[in-house]
Parts: C-alpha cells; structure tokens; sequence
C-alpha cells in the first residue's frame, strides 16, 4: 500500500544516538510514496551523515540557514510550505527547550517558528534528562501548544542506564504519521477485539492449538487504531507479533481466559470483533504432571469452550459485533447462517485456503443488505475495507 503517496514530509533530526533509527523512519516513509525532506542540526549530523538521508529520501539535505542552494534563501519558509507535517526524530531535550521558547537559532527550529502544518516530535534522550523537572514542564507546554508527543519508550539506552527515554521504534513513529492521514472513521469509539489462535493445555508442556497466525485481527486492530479510535483493546492469543500503535494488547492462552478479558474490556465498549481462531473444545482436564509415555492408546476427554462472541452478541447491552468465519466450503451459506445464529450485524467469510496464517486475504462481508466480495488484497487492505463498512453500519444505526 502506498498510503502517503502525494504526502510532503520533512523530517527534523536532532543530536542523539537513535539518529540511525531515523534514517530506517525515512526509508518505510519514501516506501510509502512520501516525499521527505530531512533537516539536520549541526549535532544531528555528527550521528549520522548528510549523506545517507540524502541517499534514502532521494532529495537535497539541509543543515544551514544560509544554505546558498535556496535561491531565495528562505530554506527556513520554503521547506514547509506544502508540508503536511513536519517531524523530529530524535527530538533532543535542547530541541524541546527551544520549541517552547520559540528560539530559531538554526534551521530546524526556524522553520518549526515559521512553519504552517502540524509538528511532532519523538523525544529521545537519557532517563534523567526526560524526568527533568525543566523537560517535564516543556513537554506539557509543547502539548498545550498542540504539538503531538510521540513516545518515548522505556527500555535500554545508549548510555548504559535502563528507563524512559528511548526512541519510539521505526515502524511505531511510521504508524503515528501515517494514522494521522487516515479519515477518522471510529473516532470517539472504543473496539474491543480477539485475535490468534488459543492454547488449550493437555499438561504443562503440551497443547490443543491451531495455524492462524493473528495476522488478520492484528491489521484490524491497527486500522481501528489509524482510524482514529478512542481506546482499541486486542485480547491476543499467542502470537509472535509485535502490538500495533495506539493499541492496548491483553495477552492470553486459553479460550476460558480470552473470554474473562473480553468481558473485563467490554465495558463502554462500542464494537466487538471476534477475530480469534478460538478452540471449540479444551481438555477437560489437564494433568497436573506431564503425561508420561506408555505403550497403550491415549484417550482426551474434551469440554466444550464458550463461545465468546455468541456470549457477546446475546447481551442487553451488546456493542456492534462483527464475527469471521473460516470455511473450508459452503462459504454462503455456512456463513450467512453462523451470521443470524449468533445474530450479528457483520460477519467476515473466507475459505481458510484464502486466508489461514497468510499475508493476503479473499473475504465476503455478509450483513443485513446481503454479500458483498472484497478483492483479494494484502490483510492490512483488507482491514482498512472492514473498518470503512462498520463504520458505515455503525454510523446508519446510531443515525
Ligand atoms: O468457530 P466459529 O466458526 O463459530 O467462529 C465464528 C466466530 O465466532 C469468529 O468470529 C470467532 O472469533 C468467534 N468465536 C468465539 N468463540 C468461540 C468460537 C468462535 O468468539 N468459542
């Protein structure tokens, strides 16, 4: 998807180590058809050279306010003109200082003064530095003033120590900015969804599980995300992805705990998706110990699991529910009838040979006006689609 075709960026990159993150930033970016500009301070350009994101963003670098390469010499104006954004990445703690001063002492912070499109900055700088009493006091003012804060992230830092501080990864602050070209079709909304496949114990060390590999659920609670949601919660069976921007993970196993966070996130909740491949049975009862080997057959007694979607749907105070079922025939009507059975406003089809733990995907949406195909896109597309006709839905409803 070349979401940001047609998008003029420029990207401010102050001094500090996650720099080198910055330079991956501007390659997902120009992937996504953005046109970037990146401006270095004079400290940014010690980390990592001119040259490089000359090289991946494909245009001229700036560093200087006298650059004789602008004829007018008004690099600080023209650079922002016709940008739809301009973001700092890594934003220093002396770079936040200046912004809440209104300092223009070099490029950058000129054209952040002079500039008429929104700014974000991803702070990045040792744990003390953020906790500063001075830099807590510039961040809430570079809110006040309508800056968006992105991150930063806990974790291990350059200098050895370990806490807040850290640069938000590449892809998260390539999320941030491609959320804020989406149309912000949930806004005010809070999606609830389940995603991945369950693990249900046989012994401490074995399992009944299934292939889905949570890809799907994953780019709709992303697309929820980008689409402006006010609180997205994925309860997430065990998957090896990483959660999506703007989303709140819960993880578990089994059907039995999927359901008791379901319901502990349900409330205020205004649309449910029920992505999850959840075991219809589990073992009824695990051993305590691992079952030993033995040369005679092994019989597992199963219980069924509850139906946590069904469970969802039937409630008085039931958010807009949205159910997936996955066939390997009979698609309508095995569909269409798992639809009214658990009487749900939207339900997603697919053959499993379509879709099952692959990158791409071939659905029917299928509601009270009847079916509608979606093109066999990529997940994320197919997500981006889902979310468009719910809010549809959701919007004809409450309208
Ligand atoms: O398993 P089945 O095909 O009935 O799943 C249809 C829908 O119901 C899916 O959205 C799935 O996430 C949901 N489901 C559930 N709890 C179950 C079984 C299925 O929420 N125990």
């Amino acid at each position: 998807m070349r979401e940001l075709e047609g998008r003029r960026l420029v990207i401010g990159v102050t001094g500090g180590v996650a720099a080198y993150k910055t330079a991956e930033l501007v390659r997902l970016l120009v992937k996504a058809g953005a046109d970037v500009h990146v401006v270095l301070t004079e400290a940014g350009a010690r980390f990592v050279g001119a040259v490089t994101f000359q090289a991946l963003s494909g245009n001229p670098v700036w560093t200087d306010l006298w650059d004789a390469r602008m004829s007018n010499n008004m690099a600080h104006i023209d650079l922002t003109r016709g940008a739809d954004a301009v973001l700092i990445a890594p934003a220093s703690a002396d770079v936040l200082a200046k912004l809440v001063h209104g300092l223009a002492d070099d490029l950058l912070t000129t054209l952040c003064l002079a500039r008429d499109c929104p700014l974000l900055v991803a702070p990045a700088m040792n744990r003390q530095m953020w906790e500063h009493p001075a830099t807590v006091r510039n961040v809430a003012q570079l809110r006040e003033d309508g800056v968006t804060v992105l991150g930063p992230d806990a974790g291990d830092q350059a200098c050895g120590e370990v806490g807040m501080g850290r640069m938000l990864e590449p892809e998260l602050l390539f999320e941030a900015v491609a959320a804020r070209f989406q149309s912000k079709l949930l806004a005010g909304r809070k999606v609830v969804l389940t995603a991945g496949p369950t693990f249900e114990a046989i012994d401490p060390v074995r399992g009944i599980t299934n292939s889905s590999s949570g890809k799907m659920g994953y780019a709709l609670a992303r697309a929820c995300a980008r689409a402006g949601a006010a609180e997205v919660v994925l309860v997430s069976g065990p998957t090896g992805l990483p959660a999506p921007w703007g989303v709140r993970r819960v993880d578990v196993k089994s059907a039995l705990e999927m359901r008791d966070a379901v319901l502990a996130a349900l409330p205020g909740a205004d649309v449910f998706i029920g992505v999850a491949a959840v075991a219809d049975y589990r073992p009824a009862q695990p051993a305590e110990h691992k079952i030993k080997k033995s040369g005679e057959a092994l019989a597992l007694t199963l219980a069924p699991n509850p139906d946590i979607l069904a469970e969802v749907a039937a409630r008085p105070d039931a958010p807009f529910c949205v159910g997936f079922a996955a066939e390997s025939r009979e698609l309508d009507a095995y569909a269409e009838g798992k639809r009214r059975a658990k009487k749900l406003p939207l339900l997603v089809g697919n053959l499993v040979q379509d879709g099952l733990g692959g990158d791409d995907n071939e659905v029917i949406l299928y509601d009270d006006a009847g079916r509608h195909p979606l093109a066999r896109a990529p997940k994320p597309a197919i997500a981006q689609r889902i979310v468009e006709h719910l809010a549809a839905l959701l919007r004809a409803r409450k309208g």
